[in-house]
């Protein structure tokens, strides 16, 4: 059996298709488009690209963006400024901000994404939009892992009373995800089990899992003897690898050409979670306009 592939692009393009014309809307009756600013420390080529594809998605749906780049050599201290200036609404109008990660390594990230005001925080990572989704009343939901969720909901895949695995803990995917796939309601109620880089006999674990994540950065981590036969596969990781032709590469955390063999379906890297989390984080920034509007 070869698994049926789940499309991020198609998916994505869907759903600016619908952001469009709520963009639209709000921008007749607010006279002004939702906007965007986002912050780029470094020159990161991977960053770089992220954030040009987010720039270029809101200019699609017609969200207004602005990237601010400043030198990998920034301290932790103008970075806050920074962010605190842009909330003050310095940089234009800042319905959503949002720091490009990683920051330089002596910057204290979570001092920089505290700084995020909480109801302009389109990547959901600040802790009261943590808290609100582990409490079941979600805001601002992580892209990567609404996303995820998204995926699952339009191939009709049934997560109510399935056991979901995560390889990841992260507070950027892994966590978030495993709080969406447990919350009551239409993409939720399953049986969690969150793995990581401590767990014991992996293999074990992941081959029960009726939906399998993996989203922990490591090349081909899950091998086609790790993956239940028939199992929902969706795979979170970019990773740049070298080819043996020397050339660069986009591969996800997925040995893709086996487990296709396995899994009843597979999401492809590149094309499958990567623009979905672009599309989430259009959605959050219209949702932060609007909460700013007071609209909802
Ligand atoms: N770097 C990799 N993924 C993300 C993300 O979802 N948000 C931000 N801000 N940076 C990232």
């Amino acid at each position: 059996m070869t698994a049926i592939l789940l499309d991020g692009r198609a998916l994505a393009a869907r759903i600016e298709g619908s952001l469009r014309n709520e963009v639209d809307t709000f921008t007749t009756m607010f006279r002004r488009p939702p906007r965007l600013v986002v912050v780029l420390a470094g020159d990161l080529a991977a960053s770089g690209s992220y954030v040009k594809s987010k720039a270029a998605a809101a200019a699609r749906v017609g969200i207004d963006s602005e990237v601010i780049r400043v030198p990998a050599t920034s301290t932790t201290e103008e970075l806050v400024a920074l962010v605190a200036a842009i909330a003050r609404e310095e940089h234009g109008v800042a319905d959503g901000i949002l720091v490009q990660l990683p920051l330089p390594e002596h910057v204290d990230t979570v001092a920089v994404l505290d700084a995020v005001p909480p109801d302009r925080d389109v990547d959901g990572f600040h802790p009261e939009n943590a808290g609100l989704l582990s409490q079941g009343r979600p805001r601002f939901v992580p892209c990567t892992a609404a996303g995820v969720q998204r995926m699952l909901i339009d191939a009709g895949i049934e997560t109510a009373g399935r056991h979901a695995v995560i390889v990841g803990r992260s507070d950027i995917v892994g966590k978030p995800l495993a709080l969406l796939l447990a919350s009551r309601g239409t993409g939720g109620d399953a049986t969690v089990t969150i793995c990581h880089s401590r767990s014991a006999n992996l293999a074990a674990i992941t081959r029960q899992a009726d939906i399998l994540v993996a989203a922990v950065g490591r090349p081909r981590l899950v091998t086609a003897d790790m993956v239940k036969p028939g199992a929902a596969v969706i795979d979170v990781g970019i990773n740049r690898i070298t080819g043996p032709d020397g050339s660069g590469k986009l591969v996800g955390d997925v040995d893709f050409e086996a487990v296709r063999e396995v899994a009843g379906s597979i999401s492809p890297v590149p094309g499958g979670v990567g623009p979905l989390t672009v599309a989430m984080l259009l959605a959050n920034t219209l949702l932060a306009a609007e909460l700013r509007a007071g609209r909802r």
